[in-house]
């Protein structure tokens, strides 16, 4: 079974209610359309009910079974509003700016979410990365513990000796610009214990860079030094090592010559990039060049799951990333 089967049939077992607040996107509708019939969550749009239904009908998409809530759902609106107000009346906002981000099916997303109406919300087939992050941030918060949300892609290869059978884990590459050494530590973290709850094997984590233990010298290399040894000494229990270049972390016999004695000895599941330049361009580079499979940005710190789609997304792209989203609940 391939890893992406074998994520589907685990979101199957978990029965997830799922929010998708771009209902007026037709590869939404495709995407419910092959969530309801293959049982993968449950699915609530949001949007007009009449609107939905046309387009469904017009596009000859099914989408029985999919609950539908309008931002102006009497049950909600004042409800939601308020609640968010007080989230953000000390950040200046007034009950009036509340009710407007409400009309937001994003922010009305994230407050379901936060309501417990819904386990998660996946978005950003028609909307940007930050507008689909910032109801999470703002509403949903960070999960205990953790300051920084950040994402990973799940990178399936066709030389299947690298990661765990061809699968790694990149991160991060579609969230934090430049992050500090506490940050980059934090995302270290994350990733680390995303690699065993999404591949079920121990994370070997490598902090990238353009130097091997020293080979070079220059001051952006400090920050990959420091969060190594932050997550060195706060989660003994993750195997990592850095700073170390690509080569070195993801083939034995170079890691034999530039790094020996490393506890990831070139056999690295978990690449970290020291910034969001490597790590967006690395991604993309991988994905085109070695027709690898990427999957993702998949989101993680958030205090409850959500996840980010590319606006180039395809209908069994928006299919996989519910059933991740499912997984993290
Ligand atoms: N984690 C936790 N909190 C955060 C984060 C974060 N990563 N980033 C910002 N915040 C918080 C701030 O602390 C602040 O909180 P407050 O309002 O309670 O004080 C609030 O969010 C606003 O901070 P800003 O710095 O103004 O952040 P902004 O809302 O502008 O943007 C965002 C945050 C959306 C995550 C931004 O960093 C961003 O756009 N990142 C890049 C995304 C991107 O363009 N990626 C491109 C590639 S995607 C791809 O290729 C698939």
């Amino acid at each position: 079974m391939s890893i992406i089967d074998e994520i589907r049939s685990k979101a199957k077992s978990l029965n997830k209610t799922i929010v998708l607040p771009e209902s007026e996107d037709s590869r939404i509708l495709e995407a419910v359309q092959e969530l309801i019939k293959e049982k993968i969550v449950k699915v609530i749009l949001i949007g007009e009910t009449d609107k939905i239904q046309q387009d469904a009908k017009e596009n000859k998409i099914n989408i029985n079974g999919a609950e539908i809530i309008s931002v102006n759902d009497e049950r909600y609106k004042d409800a939601f509003a308020e609640k968010y107000y007080e989230l953000r009346k000390k950040k200046g906002i007034s009950l009036d700016d509340a009710k407007k981000a409400m009309q937001s099916s994003i922010f009305f997303a994230a407050m379901l979410v936060k309501e417990n109406l819904a386990d998660g919300y996946v978005a950003g087939s028609i909307s940007t990365t930050g507008d689909t992050l910032r109801p999470a941030i703002q509403i949903l918060k960070t999960a205990p513990g953790i300051k920084t949300v950040s994402s990973y892609f799940l990178m399936v290869v066709q030389d299947k000796s690298f990661g765990i059978n061809g699968s790694l884990l990149f991160a991060d590459c579609a969230v934090v610009p430049d992050p500090s050494a506490e940050q980059l530590a934090e995302i270290a973290i994350c990733t680390a214990q995303n690699c065993k709850k999404l591949l079920g094997v121990d994370p070997k984590v490598a902090m990238l860079s353009f130097s091997t233990k020293g080979s070079a010298k220059h001051e952006s290399l400090d920050k990959v030094i420091e969060a190594t040894n932050i997550v060195k000494e706060t989660h003994p229990e993750i195997t990592i090592d850095g700073e170390i270049q690509f080569d070195a972390a993801i083939i034995p016999k170079v890691a034999q010559k530039k790094a020996p004695g490393s506890p990831i000895e070139g056999q690295a599941n978990v690449l970290i990039f020291p910034d969001l330049n490597s790590g967006n361009i690395a991604y993309k580079a991988v994905q085109r060049l070695a027709k690898a499979e990427a999957i993702g940005p998949v989101v993680q710190g958030t205090a409850r799951p959500i996840n980010d789609l590319s606006r180039g997304c395809s209908v069994s792209d928006i299919v996989n990333t519910v059933a991740i989203t499912a997984l993290a609940t």
